[in-house]
């Protein structure tokens, strides 16, 4: 398969110090060093941090798949994010930058900065909270149900103070899917708000958690941070302000930092995965560390005089990596903004990018894609000349959007990449590599690997594809920042991950790797479907939709969708007795969001009798999927009944219709 597009420009965009630019082929050359012996070589970046005490073993691979990085070793989270710098001159320095949605005469009507010395102390004084108010003790689970104000970075630094760990829930997802990974992650405390502000409108979030609470028995205390007026019921002896309880600490209080060890759990982030729960990532200390610490550098070149902002949301992966522990490790000055990137006009994002002389910028292709509609005059309303790097992440870039970005912000010389990376890698493993060797970027592909990590395109069975043919990723050395295990799952995390080429990680993603060993990822080779970048398992819509008494069976796919890249669909099959109606799908759609949240919105409902299944009676998503993307289905030869398609083909093109008529009337 050759790949998908080529490139808009012949110039190579190099970085502004030309020293680090480099051949793919002398890349190349670095890259195979350091793969083969990629324990020194990690273990030459992790010295560049500071430990308590050092590691006796680089890794232990005693017992495979389950790698523990730098055994031995102790450290903290919370001291090399914050004590570390209050000792040197960057105590004074601005860490973060928070915005608020709110604005009155195009200004934010708020605006928090917090300095390395202001986020020392919140974080103190809420680890004492921890400690001794409620009683959390290293190893403990602290439940966090926040969205993005600043409070939500200092809960994480201060659980990890303590050695307590984290587990951060989207604030878009509902409460079933809150109680779900409230309970499996065995979480004894919550803290969330009352409320968000969320494209000009306030909702309430503390309602969804109680909801949530009343199925999370074991969750003691909810700290509830006052975002939007307080007003919002309490329960006497488990709930209290996040304000009021901190009253009550000194504001000189000091927790000195755990020695917690490499391979202690830091956090558990719940992501999607093909059949089942949600899946509980879990992920280390010393390693997890280790490889954001090179990412922050290599990837996003950071220096004291940047203003770092990643426009992700602290609830996935992206912003636990790259908002707190990444750019706070590094002692950045970082940006973080409460709302939508278009509110209350299109050039929200642009304004914040102009407020604070945003240099390096980190967003999705989905954000590109909203602001690329607007058109480009919402841009040059702002001076956006202050940017000098940027990156995209969650879903492959497509060339119009590339190509946007490039020239609206990046003045046509900005480097600009697409960094592959997943909530179970815990860090971009490739990328671009401003900040190291610079090779000639390449739009549109992600890159090549980053040093140290061992990256190829599989076939089926299991042997390296050529240059230029379509396969499947892996990941075959062990590296840095690699989860520990499913929490409570191991079994799973070995069939996941390494039971489909023994050995090496399976990432799940197609791609394809060209002749200068760029990759370029292709998307998922599974059921799950990136919605505006999040990380959605269709199989849990599916789960959702069999809990309404009217469905007998359903197959969700994704669709493709100009702004959001894909959005699901869903084709149901009724029970006896029940009829397709509007108020039907209604409920539907309601379930889903119920179960599920606001991310899982489904696209359309689409009645049929009917859908593609094998002679063992599986539902062939492939073929669906083909269908409703307007493909042809390929080789239907297993199917039980290839009227199936028809009908499929037939719901999804009287919807296309149903949309085209709207459309001109
Ligand atoms: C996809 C997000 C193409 C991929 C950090 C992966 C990408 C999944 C890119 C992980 C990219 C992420 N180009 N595809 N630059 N970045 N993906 O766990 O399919 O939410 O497997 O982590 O996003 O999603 P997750």
């Amino acid at each position: 398969m050759s790949v998908s597009w080529t490139l808009p420009f012949d110039e190579k965009i190099l970085p502004e110090d030309r020293s680090k630019s480099t051949t793919a082929q002398d890349y190349a050359k670095v890259h195979r060093k350091s793969v083969e012996d990629s324990r020194e070589f990690w273990a030459g970046v992790a010295r560049e941090m500071e430990w308590f005490r050092p590691w006796d073993r680089v890794l232990d691979d005693s017992e495979p798949p389950f790698y523990k990085w730098f055994v031995g070793g102790e450290l903290n989270a919370s001291y090399l994010c914050l004590d570390r710098h209050v000792k040197t001159w960057r105590k004074n320095k601005v860490a973060l930058i928070w915005e608020g949605e709110p604005t009155a005469d195009g200004r934010p009507t708020e605006v928090r900065t917090l300095t390395y010395y202001d986020l020392y102390r919140e974080v103190n004084r809420l680890a004492h909270l921890l400690k001794h108010r409620y009683n959390i003790k290293r190893g403990d689970t602290v439940g966090v149900y926040l969205p993005m104000v600043p409070e939500l970075p200092a809960v994480m630094l201060a659980a990890a103070r303590i050695g307590a760990v984290f587990t951060v829930v989207f604030s878009g997802f509902s409460s079933d899917a809150l109680a779900e990974r409230l309970n499996d992650a065995g979480a004894k405390i919550l803290f969330t708000a009352d409320g968000v502000w969320r494209k000009g409108k306030v909702l309430d979030l503390k309602p969804i958690a109680d909801r949530a609470l009343e199925k999370a028995p074991a969750v003691r205390n909810v700290v509830v941070v006052r975002r939007v007026g307080g007003r919002t019921a309490m329960r006497e002896g488990r709930d209290e302000f996040y304000d009021s309880a901190l009253k009550e600490v000194p504001v000189n209080a000091f927790v000195e930092p755990e020695r917690t060890k490499s391979e202690d759990p830091l956090y558990v982030l719940y992501t999607s995965g093909t059949t089942g729960k949600p899946k509980g990532q879990v992920h280390d200390i010393g390693g997890y560390l280790t490889l954001l610490h090179a990412t922050m550098n290599w990837v996003f070149d950071v220096r004291d005089t940047d203003v770092y902002w990643c426009s992700a949301d602290i609830g996935w992966v992206t912003g636990h990596s790259y908002i707190v522990f990444g750019p706070l490790m590094e002692g950045v000055t970082g940006v973080m903004y409460e709302g939508a990137l278009d509110c209350p006009a299109p050039d929200r994002w642009a304004s914040i990018i102009e407020r604070y002389g945003v240099s390096v910028f980190y967003t999705s292709p989905t954000a590109i894609r909203g602001w690329m509609r607007n058109g480009e005059e919402w841009v040059r309303k702002h001076d956006t000349s202050t940017v000098r790097l940027m990156h995209s992440v969650g879903e492959p870039i497509n060339p119009e959007a590339f190509r946007w970005l490039f020239k609206a912000v990046g003045r046509e010389k900005v480097p600009f990449g697409s960094t592959w990376w997943m909530t179970e890698t815990g860090g971009i493993l490739i990328s671009h590599l401003p900040g190291l060797h610079m090779v000639p970027m390449k739009p549109g592909t992600n890159g090549p690997p980053l040093p140290g990590i061992d990256a190829d395109v599989l076939d089926e069975a299991g042997k390296a594809q050529e240059a230029g043919e379509r396969g499947y990723l892996v990941i075959r050395k062990p590296w840095p920042g690699m989860p520990l295990t499913i929490y409570k799952d191991p079994k799973r995390y070995v069939d996941v991950y390494y039971g489909r080429f023994p050995g090496v990680f399976y990432a799940g993603d197609y791609a394809v790797k060209d002749e200068d060993g760029y990759f370029w990822i292709l998307g998922r080779a599974d059921e799950v479907i990136k919605v505006a970048g999040h990380r959605l398992g269709t199989y849990e819509l599916e789960s959702a939709l069999i809990q309404h008494p009217a469905v007998a069976e359903s197959a969700v796919v994704g669709v493709p969708d100009e702004v959001k890249g894909e959005v699901p669909v869903a084709f149901v099959i009724l029970r006896q007795g029940y009829t397709p109606s509007e108020g039907l799908k209604k409920e539907l759609n309601d379930i889903t969001r119920e179960k599920v949240g606001a991310v899982a919105a489904i696209r359309e409902v689409l009645f049929v009798s009917k859908l593609p299944k094998t002679r063992s009676a599986k539902i062939m998503r492939r073929v669906v999927q083909a269908v409703a993307a307007g493909r042809s289905p390929g080789d239907v030869t297993t199917l039980e009944d290839e009227a199936s398609v028809e009908e499929v083909r037939s719901a999804h093109e009287a919807l296309q219709h149903e949309v085209r008529g709207g459309k001109s009337s």
